[in-house]
């Protein structure tokens, strides 16, 4: 079948060559990311990352990075499939069913329950990119639940935006306040959290202030009566002018009353602000809601998981 090592750090060259064969441009990823998401990430699994070469050849053919869950809580025995990639000439083989089930078994020797594709903390993918016959196919066959609907990578330019300067900002104004999150009311964001959106979005928060992420990323929305926290959106700057947003949400109690919509367009102006010129809102089903401000879909997804 092929020769079979675990995959290192060192072997960054050859994943990137692999990576640009197996996936679309629209995925293309830097070194630092592939090593932010898998070799540096801290719950790496380097024991259930494996390189497999062809056997005469001896030439890299695919590969598997998988992570495990640190968090017992939120993830309780969960592993994440991070990367799995076996370049064209390689395919229907067998080399990537050999290198899931031997990554499952070593998987399950750890007590994991639970696989998912793609969706870890600091990911590369939310699903399987670009689902299609032929990648949809092999995880049914390794026994993976596929999601019945698709979701999407969103990109809007938001410096030409006519959607953004023409939004009437005037009936919000008199029931909502919006701002940059403010040192003080970051316990209160993370009361909101725990109320509103238990899970992920409340541990990310979390996280994010542990670690003093900026205030200026943070948008909060708050009631202009008694000052209570209704809402919240975090942002992302990076270089060269790309941004990100997202999670966005609001209290259950004034859903449906576009407010949504004003705390989303509150916080693509502060990302003007801060510089960002081409924004990307990463995995979401909501193409209409976000498509209000010209969000269109650049990457799609479809999710899946495996219980063991
Ligand atoms: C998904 C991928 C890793 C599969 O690798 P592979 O080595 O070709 O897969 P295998 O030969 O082990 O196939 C195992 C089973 O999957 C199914 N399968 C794989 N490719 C298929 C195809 N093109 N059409 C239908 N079924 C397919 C079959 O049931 C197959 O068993 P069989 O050959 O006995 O019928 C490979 O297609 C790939 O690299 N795709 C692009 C990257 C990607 O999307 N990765 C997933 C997210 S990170």
């Amino acid at each position: 079948m092929g020769n079979i090592s675990l995959l290192q750090k060192k072997d960054t060259e050859i994943i990137m060559k692999l990576y640009r064969e197996c996936f679309d441009h629209a995925f293309w990823i830097q070194e630092g990311k592939l090593n932010e998401s898998v070799f540096d990430a801290p719950d790496f699994c380097e024991e259930a990352s494996l390189l497999i070469r062809d056997e005469a050849a001896g030439e890299p053919a695919g590969c598997i990075a998988v992570k495990t869950s640190n968090d017992q809580k939120l993830y309780p025995d969960t592993a994440w499939i991070t990367l799995l990639m076996v370049r064209s000439g390689y395919r229907r083989r067998g080399m990537g069913r050999c290198l899931y089930e031997m990554s499952e078994k070593i998987l399950r020797e750890k007590g994991i329950r639970k696989i998912y594709i793609g969706q870890d903390f600091a990911n590369l993918f939310s699903g399987i990119p670009s689902p299609k016959r032929e990648n949809e196919e092999f995880f049914r066959s390794c026994g993976f639940i596929l999601n019945k609907d698709e979701h999407y990578d969103l990109e809007a330019d938001i410096v030409n935006n006519n959607k953004i300067d023409d939004f009437d900002t005037m009936e919000f104004e008199k029931e909502f306040i919006t701002g940059i999150l403010k040192k003080e009311d970051s316990s209160g964001l993370l009361d909101f959290l725990k109320e509103e959106f238990p899970g992920r979005w409340e541990y990310e928060a979390k996280a994010y202030l542990g670690n003093a992420g900026k205030l200026e990323n943070i948008i909060i929305m708050k009631s202009a009566a008694d000052d209570a926290i209704l809402g919240y959106c975090m942002t992302a700057v990076h270089e060269g002018g790309t941004g990100g947003l997202g999670p966005v949400g609001i209290a259950r109690s004034i859903r449906g009353r576009h407010a949504g919509e004003y705390i989303l367009r509150q916080s693509l102006v502060q990302l003007r602000r801060l510089g960002a010129e081409r924004v990307c809102i990463d995995w979401t089903i909501l193409k209409d809601f976000y498509g209000q401000f010209d969000f269109l879909p650049v990457r799609t997804f479809r999710s899946g998981y495996k219980e063991l």
